[in-house]
């Protein structure tokens, strides 16, 4: 009895709309039946179909998607969207959607049908030119600035200004809030889920505006200098929201559990996410004194640019500083939401590290009489958002200038260098941890420049950076940074860039599909490889495809680093000769 109908199946060229005809015939009383296909050009996570009749229809049916919004009886527009399991289709396939309905008036609807891709954001990255002048180098240092800056504006919570450069963001987090209202929007979402943990996120910003500080003109000849203030300005804004009353501090926004047990983009988070603080009573040292460290080192970076925005920083930074050494407690221990994620080890190397960036700051030498008394000795096992101690040396050097400093540096370096103590990956990476093996070689190698920059062992230190640091921009045959260089990974472990556009839904599907992400999040370093060089590009893979804001902090700064070398014709000519000596 019913009669099938077929109608045009379309081909197109996804990213701009493809519209579908289609006609329909009455088969029995007032009721018809029909279909329409859409043959697919490119690959698909997500879609929007728009219906549009030429005379009204009722009870309008379909099962391969979700209506949109609520359809009056009679109308003859109908928009849908692909459900949450049926968003994925192959580049060859043919889209079809079969439909019933009723009519509302005698004549024989017909029309058409849109599809609009929800996949492709169209994103567009300038090219960087080399710096003028400055020497050649096997990579474009200025490029993975420009990108990496790109992925921390994509980290970004909160209302998004109107300058944002990432399509695929919009706000999100817009409730964030502490116990008695204050406002705590803002700042940047940790890693490849949608928590705020302040305590890498201060760090991070303290290790990307140490680099600045160091190596502005990096910045200002790739074009970035404005772009990097921005950047920087993002979580410091965040952070002294945080300091809500003279005696506390928020320290997380949003609950790891919870977080982690689904996936989606944060603009699509549904749910409560609560907050948690630091007091004197219930205290945390550690992150405290990181909060401080990096309004501090905010308020240099920011003394010529804007000086207001510089005092206001330094004035929070000195609060915070002074409510964080009113308690001795690490704050994991504290804020239990926190312990399983950013676990605080120790709170020695804060006591120095925020000690000295308030030094820094102010100039105020008892600064560093506080930080010479939790003076740690001997190698670091490396530099991190939780093991600071490298970072303390490092500064108590550059501000002391006295040897049993300098020789804490040394002994760090010769732990970490070919022939120490750190295994290495036959394609020469130093190789610390499997979760996030390159973060560590990067962080390590900007001790390394920091060090080189004081003239400890400059020449060897350099060259070991530049061969960790290009390591993960391709040396090892391919790019681990996302949407750079040769064969960069295309599936890195991030819930907001592996989600279709808006309205499409998002959950566990998208974390499933095996092609690309969607949304290419320019400038991520990813985990990295294993000892062996061994590596897929696989998102469900999070010690190797992780991304994260503490990732990224250490490797911008030593690519400051190095660009700034090359603009001052500085930078070793040669390096992988310093891979030779390795175990
Ligand atoms: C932290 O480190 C210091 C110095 O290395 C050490 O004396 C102290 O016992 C450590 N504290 C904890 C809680 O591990």
């Amino acid at each position: 009895m019913l009669a099938f109908l077929l109608l045009l199946v379309t081909t197109g060229c996804l990213g701009g709309d493809v519209t579908s005809k289609f006609a329909i015939k009455q088969h029995w009383d007032n009721n018809f039946e029909g279909s329409f296909c859409f043959h697919l050009t490119s690959n698909l996570v997500g879609y929007e179909i728009f219906i549009s009749f030429d005379s009204g229809v009722k009870e309008l049916q379909q099962w391969e998607a979700e209506w949109v919004g609520s359809h009056p009886p009679c109308a003859t527009k109908y928009t849908m969207v692909n459900k949450e399991s049926k968003g994925v289709h192959s580049k060859g396939e043919d889209l079809c959607i079969r439909f019933m309905g009723k009519m509302c008036t005698g004549a024989t609807p017909s029309g058409s049908a849109t599809l609009k891709d929800l996949t492709d954001d169209h994103q567009k990255v300038p090219d960087i030119p080399h710096v003028n002048g400055a020497q050649s180098t096997k990579y474009n240092y200025g490029e993975v600035l420009e990108k990496s800056i790109l992925f921390y504006e994509a980290q970004r919570s909160g209302k998004l200004p109107k300058n944002n450069r990432i399509p695929w963001r919009a706000d999100s987090a817009l409730g964030d809030k502490g116990d008695t209202g204050e406002d705590l929007t803002g700042g940047w979402y940790d890693a490849g889920d949608n928590v705020k943990f302040n305590f890498p996120m201060a760090w991070s910003t303290t290790v990307l505006t140490w680099g600045l500080i160091k190596w502005k003109d990096a910045y200002e000849k790739s074009g970035q200098l404005d772009y990097m203030y921005d950047s920087i300005r993002w979580p410091m804004d965040y952070l002294m929201k945080c300091h809500s009353k003279p005696n506390e501090l928020y320290v997380q926004v949003g609950d790891g559990g919870t977080d982690h047990g689904s996936w989606t983009s944060p603009e699509r988070m549904t749910g409560n996410r609560p907050a948690f603080k630091i007091t004197t009573s219930q205290g945390g040292a550690d992150v405290g004194l990181e909060t401080a460290a990096a309004l501090a080192a905010g308020s240099i970076a920011f003394k010529t640019k804007d000086a207001a925005y510089s005092r206001k920083l330094l004035a929070q930074a000195k609060s915070i500083y002074g409510f964080a050494r009113k308690t001795k407690d690490r704050y994991s221990d504290t804020v239990n939401a926190a312990a399983a994620y950013y676990k605080s080890n120790n709170i020695t190397d804060e006591l120095g590290w925020g000690a000295l960036w308030m030094y820094k700051a102010t100039g105020d030498k008892s600064y560093i009489a506080e930080a010479e008394k939790h003076h740690e000795p001997g190698a670091a096992w490396g530099f991190s958002w939780d093991e600071k101690t490298a970072g303390v040396n490092m500064l108590l050097y550059e501000v002391t200038k006295k040897d049993i400093y300098k020789q804490d540096i040394i002994a760090t370096m010769k732990s970490w260098m070919p022939g120490g103590d750190l295994p290495y990956t036959p394609k020469c990476l130093a190789f610390r941890l499997v979760w996030g093996a390159l973060r560590y070689a990067s962080n390590t190698a900007l001790i390394a420049l920091m060090a080189a920059d004081q003239g400890i062992n400059p020449v060897p230190y350099r060259k070991w950076a530049m061969s960790q640091i290009n390591y993960a921009l391709g040396d090892a045959g391919r790019s681990y940074v996302v949407g750079f260089g040769k064969n960069p990974p295309q599936r890195p472990h991030h819930r907001a860039s592996s989600c279709p556009l808006l309205p499409a839904p998002c959950s566990w599907g998208a974390q499933q599909n095996p092609g690309p992400n969607p949304h290419t999040l320019y400038g991520a370093l990813v985990g990295g490889p294993g000892s062996s060089d061994n590596y897929a590009d696989d998102r469900k893979d999070y010690t190797k495809n992780e991304v994260a804001c503490d990732y990224n902090a250490g490797f911008q700064s030593t690519v400051a680093g190095l660009l700034h070398l090359s603009i001052k014709h500085q930078l070793p000519t040669e390096y992988k000769s310093i891979c030779s000596n390795r175990g």
